[in-house]
């Protein structure tokens, strides 16, 4: 099938190079030039694993090409994919100006087609946007009834970092549907995608994506939460309280001896903070929309107020354990809002960063990708270097400040820490180095554990 996609961004490319990859001739449009220069010499303009590999096989056959003009790519497809942003306005609520331009023109563009066109929205809109946003816009400038062209609302589920694996081993996908005959459609371009489909209206596919980021993001601050509270009582250690949890066989089910381990238990597990392009921008939006629809969201709205907070648990630690951050060396490990990508959106690292340097800290940043020569949203205007290696991070630190559980960092040790000219706190806002390899040896001190300065060795 000819598809297009309007937006190469995380979700568009990785959706095109998916789509190529299983043998649809896809045309990415991006209003960047210099996105559109990279992916047809077949350079991903974004870093994921496998990305540029999928790139330039789907590029060699001509499966994949990227351009500017909207219009040409519409007229040439049978098929467009909305995957443009859809950011946060500063009241929380979402952004559907990128939608409606796009609709706008893709609406256009179809005043000069008489076959039957079907149009995707796959970026994360709020209930009712596809009914009463998308579609009269297309009708409006298309000059057509919806009908003689098709509409579906299909969510990503893929996450940053192992997006191109999500994508091409999806856990389900799901078809919001105006009519049997467009989710047909979008069923054909799924064919050889293995998984469960869930066909439902375009309101519920809207609302399942917002339902499914807001559980993740609760069950997130929730660990948070209860990680704060050990942290003011003696003799608890939150990673240890919620291991006990894990083991609930109604979360954990034992099959055959052996315990299932599901993935949703690593979002029940504290750290500081979520971030990323979804899921605060997201929990956000969908609190908006409900007090749009006059229901006070209570769950929601503490859930982002704990997220809020949470990053800043780092400074507060080193700051009761250093007596002051003013002129004190801190290292931040880590500025992607996870590890395995470059997005810095929304990432716990940038307030941490904020707040240290309001208190007058000397902060120094290193993340494996993301440097000062790449870095996509540049923290203008901060007081902050980059620090060139992992050694040159930590040495001479007063504490070094763990945000992104990059495995680079699995190379920290209490050898390591030692070796510089001071021996640093090493606080860590994930629960990712093993405990029992620095508690005793070093200045370790793990985030949700009661700060009691026993505990901690002084250099
Ligand atoms: N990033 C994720 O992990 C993820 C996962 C699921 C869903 N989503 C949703 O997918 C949507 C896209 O997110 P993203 O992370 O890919 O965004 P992104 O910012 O990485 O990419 C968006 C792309 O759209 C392009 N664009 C903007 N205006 C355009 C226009 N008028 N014409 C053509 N291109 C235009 C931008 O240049 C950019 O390349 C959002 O609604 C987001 O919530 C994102």
């Amino acid at each position: 099938m000819k598809i297009s996609i309007i937006g190469a961004g995380y979700v568009g490319l990785v959706t095109g190079v998916g789509l190529a990859s299983v043998g649809h001739e896809v045309f990415c449009v991006d209003v960047n030039e210099e996105k559109v220069k990279k992916i047809n010499s077949g350079i991903s303009p974004i870093y994921e694993k496998d990305l540029d590999k999928l790139l330039k096989k789907a590029s060699s056959k001509k499966l994949i090409s990227a351009t500017s003009d909207l219009k040409s790519a519409v007229l040439n497809s049978d098929i467009t994919f909305i995957t443009v942003p859809t950011p946060s306005q500063n009241d929380g609520g979402i952004d559907l100006s990128f939608i409606k331009k796009i609709s706008h023109q893709i609406g256009i563009a179809l005043l000069q087609k008489n076959k039957y066109h079907l149009i995707v929205v796959k970026s994360t809109v709020v209930p009712e946007t596809t009914q009463d946003i998308v579609i009269p816009l297309i009708e409006k400038y298309s000059k057509k009834n919806v009908g003689q062209f098709g509409v579906c609302m299909n969510p990503e589920f893929l996450r940053e970092g192992g997006a191109v694996y999500d994508f091409m081993n999806p856990d389900r996908i799901v078809i919001g549907q105006l009519d049997k005959k467009s989710g047909d459609k979008l069923a054909e371009v799924y064919k050889n995608f293995k998984t469960d489909i869930l066909r439902t209206s375009l309101n519920n596919a809207e609302m399942i994506k917002y339902t499914n980021n807001a559980l993740l993001a609760t069950l997130i601050s929730f660990s948070n939460e209860i990680a704060n509270i050990c942290q003011q009582t003696p003799g608890t250690d939150a990673f240890e309280v919620l291991k006990g949890v894990h083991l609930d066989k109604r979360f954990n089910p034992i099959l055959n001896n052996k315990r299932v381990n599901p993935n949703f238990l690593t979002y029940l597990w504290p750290g500081c903070g979520f971030g990323g392009s979804c899921f605060p921008k997201d929990v956000k939006a969908l609190a908006a929309f409900a007090k749009k629809k006059n229901y006070n969201p209570l769950i929601l709205s503490a859930v982002l107020d704990v997220n809020k907070k949470q990053p800043l648990q780092l400074s507060s630690l080193a700051e009761k354990n250093l007596g002051t951050l003013e002129n004190k060396k801190i290292a931040v490990l880590g500025l992607a809002f996870k590890p395995n990508t470059d997005d810095t959106r929304e990432s716990p690292a940038i307030s941490l960063i904020k707040e240290l340097i309001s208190k007058k800290a000397k902060v120094s940043v290193y993340d494996p990708i993301v440097n000062s020569n790449n870095i996509k949203s540049p923290l203008s205007g901060l007081n902050f270097k980059f620090a060139n290696s992992l050694d040159d991070a930590i040495k001479g630190k007063d504490a070094c400040l763990l945000v992104t559980s990059w495995q680079e960092f699995k190379n920290i040790t209490p050898e390591l820490l030692k070796n510089g000219t001071k021996n640093p706190l090493l606080i860590d806002g994930r629960g990712f180095f093993d405990k029992k390899e620095f508690e005793g040896k070093t200045n370790y001190l793990p985030i949700g554990k009661n700060i009691n300065k026993k505990n901690i060795q002084t250099s």
